[in-house]
Formats: structure tokens, C-alpha cells, sequence
């Protein structure tokens, strides 16, 4: 496995593969989450590049960019253990000039639900996606259900701007008790992490709701609110088609329920595809 640290060595590095690659972008603390796209990525390319960015035009002012969990050494250990051929670990400077050009999120994908709550979010983690799609030549780039509306927009931005790699999405990995894995839930103390279980209860409970016949999205919210009471603070229950359009009946094969919510310290979010 290779470092590479600046966009040069990137682009030498990119030059000496032969064969297809797949790419795995992540802002690291890497769990078994972000392993199971490397996994994956592995086995469906010839070559895997991995890059690790805390990316900081993604985050909003008063958000956790200097908090944000780093672990260099661990991840550098997995990458190799998980036969990574080039790790991209680039500085903010090499990745960024003063005044850039910026493309956005479309106006309205990309400003509901988590685009509402994090105005601009989803325009920096664009901008750094798209950057990181160019440099690493990738022909599939892996990303996870758990981020659903960053991979509808990516999958959106890929298709609108004609590039050409493919998207591949991938399963969101849980702990034994339905905690879908985050690189933030080393902030949830021992109590908040039981609370933390009511984001993938309601989850659970609006599945059983669908299962057993009920179609009314009014309802199926309505009680996914009450197993969320133990969470601090819901930010929205949400049940929308593929395409993040408001549903008001459930469509099977075409929706997805989505949770964000506050447990102690970290803002967590939480989907189903159903
Ligand atoms: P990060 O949060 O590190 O996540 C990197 C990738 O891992 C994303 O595609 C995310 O959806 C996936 N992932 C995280 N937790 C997962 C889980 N429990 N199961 C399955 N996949 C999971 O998402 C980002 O970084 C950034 O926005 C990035 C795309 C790297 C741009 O900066």
C-alpha cells in the first residue's frame, strides 16, 4: 500500500494501475461501516484506492469539524490489512484554493430533510466528492445507504455531469443491537447508546407497521414519534419516494423512511429502504 498526500503523487500513483478501480472515500475513524464498502470495493476491482479527508466545506459553522474523531494510525493499519493499493490522506491545503469555483446541491434534493437542517452541507460534501471522484480514476465508487441523501445526490451529480464512474450503494452495517455503526457514536456515553436504540426501534417499528398492511404515512409517523420520545430532540421522521418527494401513502420498492435525532451529544440519522 501506498501514502499519498498530495494531488501530484495522487495523479503518478493513478497512472501505474491497469485494470479497473474501485474507490472508497471516507473522512476515517473507519468502523466496520466504512470496512464493509472497502470489502466490497476489494473484491469488485482490480485496484482499491481509500481516501481519508476530514472534508471541512461539508460542515457548518458550530459543527464538530475540530471535534471530529482521527485515528490515522489505526486506519492506516486497517487499510493495509484490507489490501488497500493507494490511501489518499491529503492536507486541507492541498485540497483547497481561496476562491473556488463550487458547483451546488439541486434546490430541492438537496435542501429537505438534511439539507434543511445543514443549509450548505451538501454543497461542500459535493464539491470534495467530485474532486475525489477525478483524482482517484475510480470506475466504482462505493457509498452507504446509512448517508441516503448524500448517495442520491452524488448518484444525481454523477448523471448530471455525465462523469463516468459508476455508484455503488451499499448496506447499512449495524452493531448486535440495531445501531447503525458511526464514526460519531464514540460520543454517546453508556445511557445515551440504549437511547440511541430508538432511531433503528422506530425503524424496526414502522417495518412491522408495513408488513402487516399499513400504507398510511401519517400513521406509520405518528407512531415511530412515540418509540422516538426517548431520543433528546427528533429533527424529523420522514417517509419519501427514491427521489426524497414527500409520500403520503407508502409505495413498496420505492420508499425510504428516514430518522435524525439528538442523543447526548451526537446528532445521529437512521433510514429504511422499504
Ligand atoms: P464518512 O461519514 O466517513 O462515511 C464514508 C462512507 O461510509 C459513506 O459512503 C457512508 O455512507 C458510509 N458509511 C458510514 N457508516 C456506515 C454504515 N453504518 N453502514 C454502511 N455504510 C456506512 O460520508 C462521508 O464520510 C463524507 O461525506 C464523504 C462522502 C467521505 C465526503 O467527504
Amino acid at each position: 500500500m501506498v501514502i499519498v498526500r498530495t494531488i501530484k503523487q495522487m495523479q503518478e500513483a493513478k497512472k501505474g494501475l491497469f485494470g479497473s478501480i474501485g474507490f472508497v472515500p471516507t473522512m476515517g475513524a473507519l468502523h466496520q461501516g466504512h470496512l464493509s464498502l472497502i470489502q466490497q470495493a476489494r473484491k469488485e476491482n482490480d485496484h482499491l484506492v481509500v481516501s481519508i479527508f476530514v472534508n471541512p466545506t461539508q460542515f457548518l459553522e458550530g459543527e464538530d469539524l475540530n471535534a471530529y474523531p482521527r485515528k490515522d494510525e489505526a486506519d492506516i493499519k486497517i487499510c493495509e490489512l484490507t489490501g488497500v493499493d493507494i490511501l489518499f490522506m491529503p492536507t486541507v491545503d492541498a485540497m483547497y484554493e481561496a476562491d473556488e469555483l463550487c458547483i451546488g446541491a439541486p434546490a430541492i434534493r438537496g435542501y429537505v430533510l438534511e439539507g434543511e437542517k445543514r443549509p450548505g452541507h451538501f454543497d461542500g460534501m459535493l464539491q470534495v466528492v467530485m474532486k475525489l471522484l477525478n483524482l482517484s480514476g475510480a470506475n466504482r465508487a462505493y457509498f452507504g445507504k446509512k448517508d441516503a441523501q448524500q448517495l442520491a445526490l452524488i448518484t444525481q451529480m454523477v448523471k448530471n455531469y455525465f462523469m463516468d464512474v459508476t455508484i455503488v450503494p451499499c448496506e447499512i452495517v449495524r452493531d448486535e443491537q440495531g445501531l447503525a455503526l458511526s464514526s460519531r457514536n464514540v460520543y454517546l456515553k453508556d445511557d445515551e447508546k440504549e437511547r440511541a436504540l430508538s432511531l433503528s426501534r422506530a425503524l424496526k417499528h414502522a417495518t412491522k407497521m408495513v408488513m402487516a398492511g399499513e400504507r398510511d404515512v401519517a400513521s406509520i409517523k405518528a407512531q415511530m414519534l412515540e418509540v422516538l420520545s426517548e431520543a433528546d430532540k427528533v429533527e424529523y421522521v420522514a417517509i419519501v419516494d427514491r427521489a426524497f418527494k414527500a409520500l403520503e401513502t407508502v409505495e413498496i420498492g420505492n420508499t425510504i423512511i428516514l430518522v435524525a435525532a439528538w442523543v447526548g451529544k451526537p446528532r445521529l440519522i437512521d433510514n429504511l429502504w422499504v
